[in-house]
């Protein structure tokens, strides 16, 4: 297991007003080296914003994000440019340019890079999609005759093609079935556990949760309303709480919080 080290990125005072309703209000987060974080919240509670306003896709109305020691705001593009090859992110939807094959789309960031030769790039790809369990022969496939499953590695691979250090995962299990689920999560467990990976997830999926999280925020009333290791926010009498993970659906899971050591 990598030690938790230093915060790497920190959320402070963050508030957001979209079409007039705020989304977000005072929230503040910090993220340690070698976590892997599961954000969880209410459809629609802002997680999937949050984490396009951690990477500087989006602006905050107010508050900042520091990532790496380095501000995000857009309005600085080069500030972030000076650390966006230290992250990788994982869309909720995937997100592959359907117009592009698996080659091309994992090869984006690499090439984007500007330094390096084109048989380096393919070597590299090659290596990506071996290291999410898919052959070399699905290099030249487009998206659209892929799987919901392998389009999740496929991303999931050019997340990872600038090896980086800290990794953003939107939803990464959804729609998944129950073999790949459980393939993602051995696949994330086995970098976090090689490469010492910070990981930041958004889920709804509590077999995931319980069987990746280390720690866990809960984003509710708006605001990160409790955070840190899984077994101590589970018993928090909050009601968003309680219903997450002692509901009816919660149950199941929280046998598996006893069946794995790992988050203990
Ligand atoms: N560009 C936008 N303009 C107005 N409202 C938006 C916009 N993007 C998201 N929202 C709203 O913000 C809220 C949070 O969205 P989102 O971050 O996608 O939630 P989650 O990922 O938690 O389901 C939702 O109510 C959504 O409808
Ligand atoms: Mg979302």
């Amino acid at each position: 297991m990598p030690r938790i080290g230093e915060p790497i990125v920190e959320v402070a005072g963050l508030w957001t007003v979209l079409g007039g309703f705020v989304i977000h209000q005072d929230l503040n987060l910090k993220i340690r080296q070698g976590e892997i974080l599961a954000i969880v919240g209410g459809s629609g509670s802002g997680k999937t914003t949050l984490l396009r306003q951690m990477i500087g896709l989006e602006t905050p109305t107010k508050g900042s994000v520091t990532i790496f020691g380095q501000k995000m705001d857009p309005e600085h593009p080069e500030d972030i440019a000076a650390v966006r090859s230290r992250w990788g992110m994982l869309f909720q939807q995937g997100a592959l340019f359907s117009a592009l094959s698996v080659l091309d789309n994992i090869a984006l960031p690499l090439r984007e890079l500007r330094t390096l030769p084109e048989d380096l790039v393919t070597d590299i790809v090659l290596l990506k999609l071996d290291m999410v369990g898919l052959a070399a022969t699905d290099a030249n496939k487009m998206p659209s005759d892929l799987s919901g499953g392998m389009i999740k590695r496929v991303a999931l691979a050019r997340a990872l093609a600038l090896e980086p250090e800290l990794l953003f995962l939107d939803e990464p299990t959804a729609g998944l079935d129950p073999a790949s689920c459980e393939t993602f999560v051995g696949l994330i467990r086995a970098l976090h556990r090689e490469l010492g990976l910070t990981v930041v997830m958004v889920t709804h999926d509590l077999d995931t949760l319980f069987e990746l999280a280390t720690t866990v925020a809960v984003l509710a009333e708006k605001k990160v309303v409790a955070s840190g290791p899984v077994k101590e926010v589970v018993a928090i009498p909050h009601p968003f709480i309680k219903e997450f993970f002692l509901g009816e659906r919660g149950q199941r899971a929280m046998e598996l919080l006893r069946e794995y050591p790992f988050i203990v």
